[in-house]
């Protein structure tokens, strides 16, 4: 990306009210993606790295959070872990161990300082993620966590680099597939789309991010219905 900031900017920050909007309006377009079954787990992912999926998962779970929803990040990154760094918090135990040890989930779950907000951090990155994630294990613990929560929101790695976000997308409610405007092609965003839909994942829309806007302010993100990929 090339103007790359160092850190994660939170809508609970000094973000432009129209960048919150945005968040909020992808907030509701995912509040009524589906009808029949509220879309409760979401698994945020993008093409390649750096398109803004850990950004995304932070901010939307914040306006969801901002609604009085009680929510749960999971950071499901097992091979470049940052929810920790996004909300500033240690990451001495976190997923990993609750999928691979027996450690207790109010230990893992922990206080970002946002009211309504939880994160479970990565924890230590197994040789292995695929199959951590891709474990019945994992499958209990979301079943598990899912009663404390409104909305649970996995941060992945990126879909064409590794099968971990593939494989996730069998487990939640819905995908939010972050695409960086300009920065990747369409051909690859067509492809991750392509190994999404190959294992069924249920796509709720996608989040172009990095439009700059008119007047050169800020960039921010614009949510897409699923029939512009
Ligand atoms: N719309 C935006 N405007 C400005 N900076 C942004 C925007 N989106 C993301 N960034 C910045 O770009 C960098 C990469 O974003 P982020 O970490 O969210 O991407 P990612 O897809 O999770 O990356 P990775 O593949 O490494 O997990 C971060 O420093 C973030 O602050
Ligand atoms: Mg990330």
């Amino acid at each position: 990306m090339k103007h790359k900031l160092k850190v994660h900017r939170l809508i609970t920050e000094n973000l432009s009210s129209r960048v919150a909007e945005s968040y909020r309006v992808l907030r509701t377009n995912i509040q009524f993606a589906s009808l029949d079954k509220p879309i409760k787990h979401i698994l945020v992912t993008s093409t390649g790295p750096a398109e803004g999926k850990s950004t995304t998962t932070a901010n939307l779970a914040i306006a969801f959070a901002q609604m009085g929803s009680r929510v749960l990040v999971i950071d499901a990154d097992l091979r470049r872990p940052t929810m920790h760094k996004v909300f500033k918090i240690s990451n001495p135990l976190g997923l990993t161990n609750l999928l691979l040890q027996s450690v207790a989930l109010d230990v893992a779950i922990r206080d970002v300082g946002i009211p309504n907000l939880h994160l479970v951090t990565a924890g230590p990155i197994p040789p292995n993620p695929a199959e951590v994630l891709g474990s019945t294990r994992m499958r209990a613990l979301l079943k598990e966590l899912s009663p404390s929560f409104d909305y649970i929101i996995i941060d992945s790695p990126p879909t064409l680099a590794v099968a971990d976000a593939a494989i996730l997308s069998t487990i939640v409610d819905g995908v939010v597939l972050v695409v960086a405007a300009g920065e990747v092609t369409t051909d690859a965003a067509k492809k991750a789309k392509a190994q999404l839909d190959g294992v069924k994942a249920n796509i709720l829309g996608v989040v172009l991010n990095g439009l700059a806007s008119a007047n050169g302010e800020d960039r921010y993100y614009y949510y897409y219905g699923q029939r512009k990929v």
